[in-house]
C-alpha cells in the first residue's frame, strides 16, 4: 500500500483548489464515505497482521493532516472571496456603519397614554367606540333631539350612505360612548374613552376639523360634583404639575345638568378651555334604562390637543398635525 502517494496527492489536490466548491469536492474525494482514505482503511485489513497497526496509525495521521489542511484552505478561500466581493461592491470595511435612527411616539400619543395612566391609577378603565356614529348615539340618546338648537354647536360631517332611515355621521364628540357603555354595563361605572372626533368647522390656532377627545364617565349611587372636582383637580396636578391654576365656569350641554367648562392657565397666563363636563342628565340615564332616582354621575370630554398645547407650550394646534420633525423631535 502506497500511503506516501495518498499523502502527497491529497495535500497537492487541496493546494490546487481555487474555490470553495472544488475544495468541497476534493474533501469528499479523499474523506467521503467511499473516498480514497476510507478505501485505504479497508485495504489495510488485507495486509499482513503485524503490519496493520503501523499502517493504521500512519493512515490516521495522514487523515488528520489532510483535515487540517482542508480547514486552513477553507479559511483562506473564504477570506479571498470576501475581499473580492468587497472590491466588486466597493465595500470599504473601514468606513463606519450606517446609523439607524429610532423613532418615538408622537406628542399626542404620549398625552393620551399619560392621561390613561393617571385615570387608571384612580380606578378608571379604558373603553372605546366607533368613529362612524349614528344620529341616535351622537345626538338623540344624549338628549339632543333633531329640532334642538344645540345641534348647531356640533357642526357635523353627515355621511351619504345612511341606512334604514338611520342617518350616519363622523362623531362630533366622544360622548356617544357614555350611552354605548351604559347600555351594555350596569353601575358602578368608571371609564375613560379616548377617540378621534370631526367637526365641519374652520380651523384656527385652537380648533381643528379633526381632533381628539377623552370622554370620562363615573356613575354610582352618590357620585356628585364634589367627586368630579376632586378627580379633575387630581388629574390636573398629576398631568400639568402642582402649581396649575384651574378655572371652573358654568356652561350648557343638553346631556349634563348642571354643566361646566374647565380651563387651564397656560405658561403665558392665558386661559384655554380643555373640557366640558357636568352631572349626567336624567334623560340620558332614561335612554339607557337606568333609574335616574337611583343613579347619578359625572361626565366630561377633554380635548387632547389642548392638553398637549398647554403642557408643551404650543400656541397653534395645527403644529401637531404638520409632521414637522423639528417640532416632533423636541418631545
Ligand atoms: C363636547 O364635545 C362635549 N361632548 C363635552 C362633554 C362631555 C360635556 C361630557 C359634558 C359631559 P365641547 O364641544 O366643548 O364639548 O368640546 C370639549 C373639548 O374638546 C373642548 O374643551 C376642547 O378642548 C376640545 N375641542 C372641541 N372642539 C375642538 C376643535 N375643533 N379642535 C380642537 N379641540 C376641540
Amino acid at each position: 500500500m502506497d500511503l506516501e502517494k495518498i499523502k502527497k496527492e491529497s495535500i497537492e489536490a487541496v493546494d490546487q483548489c481555487q474555490s470553495l466548491v472544488s475544495l468541497e469536492e476534493t474533501s469528499r474525494h479523499y474523506l467521503g464515505k467511499k473516498g480514497e482514505i476510507s478505501l485505504a482503511f479497508q485495504k489495510i485489513t488485507q495486509e499482513p497482521i503485524d503490519q496493520r497497526k503501523k499502517l493504521g496509525q500512519a493512515l490516521n495521521e495522514i487523515k488528520k493532516n489532510l483535515e487540517q489542511a482542508i480547514e486552513k484552505k477553507k479559511t483562506a478561500l473564504q477570506e479571498k472571496s470576501f475581499d473580492e466581493k468587497s472590491k466588486e461592491n466597493k465595500i470599504d470595511v473601514n468606513q463606519p456603519g450606517k446609523k439607524f435612527s429610532l423613532g418615538h411616539l408622537h406628542p399626542l400619543s404620549k398625552v393620551v397614554r399619560q392621561v390613561e395612566d393617571i385615570f387608571q391609577l384612580m380606578g378608571f378603565s379604558i373603553a372605546e367606540g366607533p368613529e362612524l356614529e349614528t344620529e341616535y348615539y351622537n345626538f338623540d340618546a344624549l338628549n339632543i333631539p333633531a329640532d334642538h338648537p344645540a345641534r348647531d354647536v356640533w357642526d357635523t360631517f353627515w355621511l351619504a350612505n345612511s341606512k334604514k332611515g338611520q342617518k350616519t355621521l363622523l362623531r362630533t364628540h366622544t360622548s356617544p360612548n357614555q350611552v354605548r357603555y351604559m347600555e351594555k354595563n350596569n353601575p358602578p361605572i368608571r371609564i375613560i374613552v379616548p377617540g378621534i372626533c370631526y367637526r365641519h368647522e374652520a380651523t384656527d390656532n385652537s380648533h381643528g376639523f379633526q381632533f381628539m377627545q377623552i370622554e370620562g364617565l363615573m356613575v354610582g349611587e352618590k357620585v356628585s360634583l364634589a367627586n368630579f372636582k376632586a378627580v379633575i383637580e387630581k388629574f390636573c396636578t398629576m398631568f400639568f404639575g402642582a402649581e396649575t391654576a384651574i378655572r371652573i365656569l358654568p356652561d350648557y350641554f343638553p346631556f349634563t345638568e348642571p354643566s361646566l367648562e374647565i380651563s387651564i392657565q397656560d405658561k403665558k397666563g392665558n386661559w384655554l378651555e380643555i373640557m366640558g363636563a357636568g352631572l349626567v342628565h336624567p334623560n340620558v340615564f332614561k335612554s339607557v334604562g337606568y333609574n335616574p332616582y337611583e343613579w347619578q354621575g359625572f361626565a366630561f370630554g377633554m380635548g387632547v390637543e389642548r392638553l398637549a398645547m398647554i403642557k408643551y407650550g404650543l400656541d397653534d394646534i395645527r403644529m401637531l398635525y404638520q409632521g414637522d420633525l423639528r417640532l416632533i423631535r423636541q418631545f
